[in-house]
């Protein structure tokens, strides 16, 4: 793997700040990648499902719910989530504190291609590629055992705490999600979990992203199109500022996130696990000229070093096995190569038949 970065790191932030008038061109991406943001009358009344997750613990109903929603659109947003609403508001104000810092202390954290632990505003190591509108941190959660807090920002001086506090949550609540996706797919509630490796050996890192304001939303994109590479992925966006679009046939669906909500999305690992019942769609950001956002993307991942195939459960005659097994730790360091490309990846590993 790279261990350095192909073109000198230039942050999004500051280049916005500078009031540049027009998007460079390494930021403007070919005419059939750029944003839709007219959506037509029947889209702009499409969603993705709403789900209380006081309806879902332990209910049946519940279980069909999740089914439907992960079949048919490999993301939902969810209520009654048991996250501490004021903690979910007080990580992402640190976090926006965080990136309101000057750049040179935002730089003492500089990352780099072989781990991306750290501060940065590039995914991926392709020379000359067209690059998307946001910086981010990216750091590890689980397990713990390569947590590294020092790798942490230390200002605002509540983060690091912060963060511990939501990632101890949203692990928890990514715990109740896995053994309820396992119940949803006829498994036994525990057999998901060990699919990916038990829950003492499952990944988890967290990227808070930053998208600032952009002159030419239309010309560019926040996060280019991507499935998330790992088992689920929990979203919190930001409070006020739209951006998330979903893939929806030949169009992108924007979320409109309900107050409060998570939103949680399928990865490429759990298609593979349920053999493709369950779906990592393809989503992007789009960018405004108004109103910068902030969002915290929280990755459960597998085991890294066991291979990761189709539930033996759910392959039969009529269902045969659609994708071959690979180790999360190689499939991620092919993502980290590449930066986002659509389902790629995923689509890389089906069996030719
Ligand atoms: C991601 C992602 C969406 C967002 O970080 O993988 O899809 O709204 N983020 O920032
Ligand atoms: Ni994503």
């Amino acid at each position: 793997m790279a261990t350095c970065w192909p073109e000198p790191i230039v942050s999004v932030q500051s280049l916005s700040q500078t009031g540049v008038p027009t998007v460079p061109n390494r930021y403007v991406k070919p005419a059939h990648q750029r944003p839709v943001f007219n959506t037509t009358q029947s889209d702009a009344e499409m969603e993705i499902p709403v789900l209380d997750m006081d309806d879902v613990w332990g209910k049946p109903e519940g279980l069909r719910l999740v089914r439907s929603a992960c079949e048919e659109w490999g993301f939902f947003q969810m209520v009654n989530h048991g996250v501490n609403h004021s903690l979910m508001e007080s990580v992402r104000g640190a976090w926006r504190e965080f990136f309101e810092l000057p750049l040179d202390e935002k730089r003492k954290y500089a990352n780099s291609p072989d781990t991306y632990e750290g501060y940065g505003s590039r995914l991926g190591v392709v020379k000359d590629a067209k690059l998307d509108w946001s910086d981010y941190f990216f750091l590890n959660y689980l397990p713990s055992s390569i947590r590294n807090p020092s790798k942490w920002p230390s200002q605002p001086p509540k983060i690091r705490e912060l963060i511990k506090e939501y990632g101890e949550e949203v692990r928890t609540l990514c715990e109740r999600l896995i053994e309820t996706l396992s119940e949803s797919l006829g498994l036994e509630p525990d057999h998901l979990m060990k699919a990916l490796g038990g829950e003492d050996k499952v990944g988890a890192s967290l990227r808070t992203n930053f998208y600032p304001k952009c002159p030419q939303p239309q010309l560019t994109l926040g996060l280019s199109s991507h499935s998330d590479p790992g088992g689920i992925t929990i979203l919190l966006p930001d409070e006020k500022v739209a951006g998330l679009q979903v893939r929806r046939g030949d169009g992108w669906i924007t979320v409109k996130s309900v107050p409060n909500a998570l939103i949680v999305n399928i990865g490429d690992q759990i298609q593979i696990l349920s053999n493709g019942i369950y779906k990592s769609v393809e989503h992007q950001v789009i960018v405004n000229s108004g109103m910068e956002r902030v969002s915290l993307a929280f990755f459960y991942n597998p085991r890294s070093d066991i291979p990761i195939g189709p539930i033996e459960e759910l392959v039969t005659e009529n269902r045969p096995a659609l994708y071959k097994p690979i180790r999360f730790d190689e499939y991620r360091s092919l993502i980290r190569q590449k930066g986002p490309c659509g389902k790629n990846q995923v689509d890389s590993l089906l069996l030719s038949r």
